[in-house]
């Protein structure tokens, strides 16, 4: 009985030590567990003396409640004060100044290219777009290059096997345009510029396995050479500055007749000759010259009625110049600090 006293007071007092849930659980044990305090005397009513044993019995109930009511007071309030501590520690300071949200931007490989196609729409071009995986007659045969030419060596590219083996990841744009002249069922007038990924067997700081062209193809009664030379003077000059000077070559492309490389002043030493132009003061960034007849035939128009000039170019190339990269790897390797540079809002689109 003088047991069942101390218990009590005992309990009472070790209650008020307690102040995590996990001390509570620990008192639990100490109490209730198998044995536990009041298990333990639970186990001594057998050597109560009979008439003692009813009020034994009321008195250690009494216990048992004490303690489970206790018990239970406690854990409530235990577990609010963990509630509120939480909901402290969580709480959100709507003053805290935002995380900064990191937008995408375009490539600038779609940057120039959008220009491209802007300045082109606004001299009243369509822009044509051809598939990369193009057949051996697209790229080449219709485009005056029969198999065993010597002209197919410097676009060397990737060829389909077996059953495939007549196609081929395009080598150059021009393939889209034999579609284009071959679409056009009236066989009349065609104003169209193709950009698109191109691929050559090549891999260096200037040249990569793919990278983007973008051609030009005119066709009408009437198309001189004056109008080619025309149409790109004005292009380089919108897309590189007023200043620049275009020149241009006599060169040799199968498929057009005659055909002229096109070159710029040097845009950073202005054509006094420098590392870029390699003491030349011109930079070459143009093939171009006006359609074979032949061309014009195999592709079911009248050499006799029309004519065409065509121009075909990089779009790396131009990109690496506006935006001075100096190894076109860098442009294809999504690396975010480079991407980075063009997350803005504002365009400028003059090279400086
Ligand atoms: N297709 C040529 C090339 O990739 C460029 C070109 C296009 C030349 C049109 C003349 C006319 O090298």
């Amino acid at each position: 009985m003088d047991n069942i006293k101390i218990i009590k007071e005992q309990l009472l007092k070790d209650l008020q030590t307690i102040d995590t849930i996990k001390k509570l659980n620990d008192l639990k044990i100490e109490y209730l567990g198998k044995k536990g305090k009041i298990t333990t005397l639970n186990s001594t009513i057998k050597s109560i003396d009979d008439d003692k044993k009813k009020e034994f019995g009321i008195k250690l109930n009494d216990l048992k409640q004490t303690f489970n009511t206790k018990y239970k007071e406690m854990y409530e309030k235990l577990n609010q004060e963990l509630i509120n501590q939480k909901l402290e520690s969580e709480r959100i300071d709507i003053t805290l100044p935002a995380t900064k949200i990191k937008y995408g931007s375009k490539h600038p490989i779609s940057r120039v290219i959008e220009e491209f196609e802007d300045l082109f729409l606004s001299m009243g071009y369509t822009i044509y777009d051809g598939p990369e995986l193009e057949s051996d007659e697209n790229c080449f045969q219709k485009l005056n290059i029969a198999k065993g030419h010597p002209a197919r060596d410097a676009q060397d590219t990737f060829y389909l096997e077996n059953e495939y083996e007549n196609y081929l990841l395009r080598s150059q744009t021009s393939a889209a345009q034999v579609r284009a002249m071959e679409e056009n069922k009236e066989k009349g007038p065609l104003k169209i510029v193709c950009p698109g990924k191109v691929y050559r067997k090549d891999e260096d700081a200037t040249h990569s396995h793919q990278f983007m062209q973008i051609e030009g193809l005119v066709i009408d009664e009437n198309v001189s050479m004056a109008d080619l030379k025309g149409t790109l003077e004005l292009f380089l000059k919108k897309f590189l500055g007023e200043k620049t000077t275009v020149r241009f070559r006599p060169s040799y492309f199968p498929f057009t007749e005659p055909s002229v490389e096109v070159d710029i002043s040097c845009f950073k030493c202005g054509g006094k000759g420098c590392n870029l132009c390699k003491q030349t003061g011109f930079i070459e960034v143009l093939g171009a010259g006006m359609v074979h007849p032949h061309v014009l035939q195999m592709c079911g128009y009248d050499p006799n009625k029309y004519q065409g000039f065509a121009f075909g170019t990089g779009i790396d190339r131009f990109t690496m110049f506006k935006y001075s990269i100096n190894d076109i790897r860098t442009i294809y390797g999504n690396d975010i600090r480079f991407l980075e540079q063009f997350d803005r809002r504002d365009d400028n689109n003059e090279i400086k």
